[in-house]
């Protein structure tokens, strides 16, 4: 197994073993989620900083109750009410915020590379990428994974069920950070990967993607599916523009109930968030009960917990009270 880097700036950065570690931290925080103080004192006199210079609501609250259940003291930042407006650079916001005095910085940033530019910048002082414009979004691939784990059973021979499990995608592949992330976190545990898309909305060239497959049409492939991932049309990355009409992709991609019985018994349905009920998931479909939506939602704050553990903690997880 690799070591945990010391940024977690794409899942790129995790090898099988890592992410099975990962996934086995996961599983001692969300007992701790359990308990009815649902805190420990692993990151006391530790400083996290959540900078989001994009709008969020799952991975900003998730990181920031992770970070609190672990009695890190919690700075949030909001590109939208800071002297970001005034004109302050971006090395300027983090020099600012390094002198304040942070362990870890928590950054989503439209642009793709702006994580991994700020790692080259700061010092002692842990980067996690929370989403960066069309590249990766680590955390979210990692909670899918744990989420999927969980469906299969848990344990780490959890991870070992991975193997050729068929895990299709569908949707705004283009504009996706998060399709990114779980085609290299799939790829990693031996899962075969379909992506179902009009052309219009997979990118120009998928050539050395870790994938078994593509498809123009999802009906094709939902009874060869284990685990279906819905994706967002990014209207803020203009995938408006790809699509004839909401109505006519909806008619194509959009899984309903109705379509979801094409899926094995036993598939699992999934989407990162937010849906946008009616374009590429319909309410009866989120609505089912292998809909694993909301649990993908409360994973997050337990793998969000494992990854600070990983990066900044030193130790047990427990001690004295918190
Ligand atoms: N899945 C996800 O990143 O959601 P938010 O944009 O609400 O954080």
């Amino acid at each position: 197994m690799s070591p945990f880097p010391s940024h977690l700036l794409s899942m790129d950065d995790l090898d099988a073993a890592t992410i099975a570690e990962v996934l086995r931290v996961t599983d001692s925080f969300a007992e701790v989620g359990r308990r009815a103080n649902p805190k420990v004192p692993a990151l006391r006199g530790r400083t996290v900083a959540t900078l989001f210079f994009e709008d969020s609501t799952r991975t900003r609250m998730s990181f920031e109750t992770a970070a609190k259940r672990m009695s890190a003291d919690v700075l949030s930042f909001s590109a939208g009410s800071s002297s970001v407006k005034k004109g302050e650079s971006l090395r300027d916001t983090i020099e600012t915020i390094q002198a304040i005095g942070m362990d870890a910085v928590i950054i989503r940033h439209s642009s793709s590379g702006v994580p991994a530019r700020v790692a080259e910048w700061v010092d002692h002082c842990a980067v996690v990428n929370a989403g960066d414009g069309w590249h990766q979004h680590p955390t979210q691939a990692l909670l899918d994974l744990y989420t999927v784990r969980q469906s299969l059973g848990g344990g780490q021979e959890g991870t070992d069920r991975f193997r050729g499990l068929r895990v299709t995608i569908v949707g705004d592949i283009r504009h996706s950070r998060v399709a990114r992330s779980q085609i290299t976190a799939y790829a990693a545990l031996g899962a075969e990967v379909t992506l179902v898309a009009p052309a219009t909305l997979l990118p120009p060239s998928l050539e050395g993607w870790p994938i078994a497959g593509v498809s123009h049409d999802l009906d094709a492939v939902l009874s060869g599916t284990d685990v279906i991932s819905l994706l967002r049309l990014q209207a803020e990355r203009g995938s408006g523009a790809y699509v004839p009409t909401m109505r006519e992709y909806s008619a194509g991609y959009a899984l309903t109930a109705r379509r979801a019985l094409q899926l094995p018994t036993d598939a699992i349905i999934l989407h990162p968030g937010p849906m946008i009920r009616g374009v590429e998931i319909a309410s009866d479909a989120a609505e089912l009960p292998s809909a694993r939506i909301t649990d993908q939602v409360g994973n997050g704050v337990a793998v969000r917990m494992a990854v600070l553990f990983l990066l900044l903690g030193q130790g047990s997880l427990e001690g004295e009270a918190a």
